[in-house]
């Protein structure tokens, strides 16, 4: 079906992918463009997530044959054309009611990079697994009804996803003072303010009353009358603890990261745990707000554990060059989740695939530009060491 309110010539003229955030914004009711692009408390730990990139500088070697740049990798056992991936989020519906998870799964197929399904997606594994049949994640969550983790895992098993990520960040969900303001809920409930800004968005708007309800769909039988958030705090367990890992780790035979790591001794503790990946986050500064931004938290996580577990890094990831430095700082692949929701709220399916491109055209040129051709080469001599604070 077309898109009419978001022709793809001009998702092409996106630059980057603070090009389509401002398409993102335009088209989005603002409480659900907010939902996307704030985080918990005063934002700090959401706006060092970005910064502290930029404050990271790079060096290069000069007069290298970079003649061919080589991305390709290997990432919890699947093979990826490029050293990131697709990371999990939350009822991508809601985003792009008719495009969603369907269309993101179908994106990163096309670009050759695994795609990691939400607990709470608005598609089913089954529907995912039908249109992405290459290498694909489950994220959980552990319910306080342990029964409904197994049957999941076992769904998400059958249809082929290969690793399961143990999102651990998320005791209780952190304070979102947008979406307060916002009167913002999933799904969205009617009240003036809500209405007054979905009116502002008639193509959102559209796409919302023609396609069919928006609901966590790999768990139809429960009702969520209340919200996703009072749903998530109501139904996930918080008295989750290292025991549970244990139990998750003999539970599930294939790949498991743990997500939502910030210091070296709760890596180790997954590596102790038999995790295969440790999964450095804050989960884009929505939980806990002044921690540390990602990138600061991964050097001294990668001495302590790097060789004996794959390290992946998410959180404030927006250019190519960033994703260099987390590789150049220890991590061996890097987790996108804003970068590619602002790109399917601006135009589906093609905005995703835009915006996983705009990163990897990114990323190669930044290899070239240091004089590496090899992602292995991306190593810590490239950040550039002030002699002068
Ligand atoms: C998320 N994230 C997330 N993580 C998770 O494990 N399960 C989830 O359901 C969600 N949902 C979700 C929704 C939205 C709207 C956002 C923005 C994020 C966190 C996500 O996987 C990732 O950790 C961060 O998005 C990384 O930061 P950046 O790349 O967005 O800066
Ligand atoms: C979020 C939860 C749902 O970040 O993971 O919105």
């Amino acid at each position: 079906m077309s898109q009419p309110a978001y022709l793809p010539s001009s998702i092409a003229r996106a630059r980057n992918i603070a090009d389509l955030r401002r398409m993102a914004r335009e088209r989005l009711p603002r409480m659900v463009f907010d939902y996307i692009d704030g985080g918990a408390d005063d934002e700090v730990t959401l706006a060092r997530n970005v910064s502290r990139f930029r404050d990271i500088e790079l060096v290069w070697e000069a007069l290298k044959d970079v003649d061919k740049i080589d991305t390709s990798t290997t990432i919890m056992g699947a093979p990826s054309a490029s050293p990131f991936f697709i990371s999990p989020t939350a009822t991508s519906r809601l985003f792009h009611p008719r495009a969603g998870e369907l269309a993101v799964a179908r994106a990163a197929h096309a670009a050759g990079v695994p795609y990691t399904c939400s607990t709470l997606a608005s598609a089913s594994v089954e529907e995912i697994a039908a249109v992405n049949p290459g290498p694909k994640w489950f994220q959980v969550y552990v319910w306080r009804d342990r029964e409904l983790v197994k049957e999941v895992l076992a769904r998400a098993k059958a249809a082929g996803f290969s690793a399961i990520i143990l999102t651990v960040d998320v005791p209780v969900v952190g304070n979102r003072e947008r979406d307060g303001a916002n009167d913002f809920t999933v799904p969205p409930k009617v009240t003036w303010r809500t209405a007054t800004q979905a009116l502002a968005a008639p193509g959102y708007l559209w796409d919302l009353a023609t396609t069919s309800e928006i609901r966590p769909a790999n768990f139809t039988h429960i009702r969520m009358n209340t919200g996703l958030i009072d749903f998530i705090n109501a139904q996930f367990d918080r008295a989750v603890t290292w025991d549970d890992v244990r139990w998750l780790r003999e539970t599930w035979d294939g790949k498991l990261a743990i997500k939502g790591i910030a210091t070296p001794e709760d890596a180790q503790r997954c590596v102790s745990i038999g995790a295969d990946a440790v999964w450095v986050s804050n989960h884009g500064g929505r939980q806990l707000d002044t921690a540390p931004a990602s990138i600061d938290t991964l050097p001294a996580i990668a001495d302590a554990v790097a060789g004996k577990v794959e390290i992946i890094l998410d959180g404030g990831v927006r250019r190519g060059s960033d994703v260099v430095k987390a590789l150049a700082l220890g991590a061996n692949a890097v987790a996108i989740g804003r970068a590619y929701l602002y790109g399917l709220a601006a135009g589906g399916e093609a905005g995703v695939r835009r915006a996983l491109d705009i990163i990897d055209s990114e990323v190669r040129r930044t290899m070239a530009l240091c004089g590496r051709t090899q992602l292995s080469a991306l190593s810590r001599d490239l950040i550039f060491r002030r002699a002068l604070p």
